[in-house]
């Protein structure tokens, strides 16, 4: 087996999903059977819910927050943020695509990051737009902002049936337009656009190396596929910069 990037001066494009936080004790989508106290995440996680109901909607985020922030980066997140300063000191291009929004990325030093879903630790005013860094986890529900409208406050988090946030999916598309290699780790393949990048970048001839748990969905557009836990597999075999501490391919 050969290392998934070899040499640091490669352009490369990472996109992660909630497999990858699944070792932090994090659980993913859809290993729940996508059910929150008997809701369908698909119920909670969107703008109807919010406007029907948005003490349900923000205790569930309140939640997830507090699990985010009790939880730390795993060896998976850890060797995409040494990834990434291993490619950028070499002189190649890196960026990082998370689908999920714990937060964990950032926490384990990755840079140059696009939170494609948003953040559990930012909030936005539904009056001003104004987003910010929010870690509180016991306030009055729902919360409004101070601003002079005092809007209601909502989580910073793309729902179901929301768009991207605004140049996120061509700043995406350019990253994959031009690099080597696009890595997608811990993720279904079932929720789109984001498994439609696996298309593009497909598409356009590029290389596409999955490492997953579970066959996704779309495994038919990947090059490579390695079947495994990410917080073992990557440390081994993403690139050779840990080489030295004995690891091999
Ligand atoms: P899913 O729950 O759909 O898929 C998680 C994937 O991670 C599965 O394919 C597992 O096999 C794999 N997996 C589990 N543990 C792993 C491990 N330790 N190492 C590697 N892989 C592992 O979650 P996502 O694909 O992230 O969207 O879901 C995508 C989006 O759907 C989420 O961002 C969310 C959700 O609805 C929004 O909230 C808009």
């Amino acid at each position: 087996m050969d290392w998934i990037v070899d040499t640091p001066e490669k352009k490369v494009v990472v996109m992660t999903g909630s497999g990858i936080s699944a070792e932090s004790g994090i659980q993913t989508f859809r290993g729940a059977h996508g059910l929150w106290e008997n809701h369908r995440i698909e119920d909670v996680a969107s703008p109807i819910a919010f406007r029907r109901d948005p003490v349900m909607v923000w205790n569930f985020y309140l939640q997830r927050r507090k699990q985010a922030l009790a939880s730390r980066p795993n060896a998976g997140h850890l060797a995409v943020s040494e990834l990434e300063s291993w490619v950028t000191a070499g002189g190649g291009d890196f960026l990082l695509v998370t689908q999920n929004v714990d937060g964990l990325h950032k926490r384990a030093g990755s840079r140059n990051v696009i939170e494609m879903h948003g953040s559990l630790v930012f909030s936005r005013c539904t009056a001003c737009r104004e987003i910010f860094p929010d870690e509180c986890t016991d306030m009055e529900l729902p919360p409004h902002h101070d601003c002079p409208q005092k809007g209601l406050l909502r989580p910073h988090i793309v729902w179901f049936g929301e768009s991207l946030f605004p140049g996120d999916m061509e700043n995406i598309e350019s990253a994959i337009r031009s690099c080597d290699v696009f890595i997608v780790i811990g993720t279904s393949g079932t929720v789109y656009p984001a498994a439609g990048l696996v298309h593009y970048a497909n598409s356009l001839g590029i290389r596409t190396v999955c490492v997953n748990k579970d066959a996704p969905a779309n495994l038919d557009l990947f090059d490579i596929f390695i079947q495994g836990e990410a917080g073992t597999e990557l440390p081994r075999r993403l690139f050779p910069g840990k080489k030295a501490e004995g690891n091999t391919p």
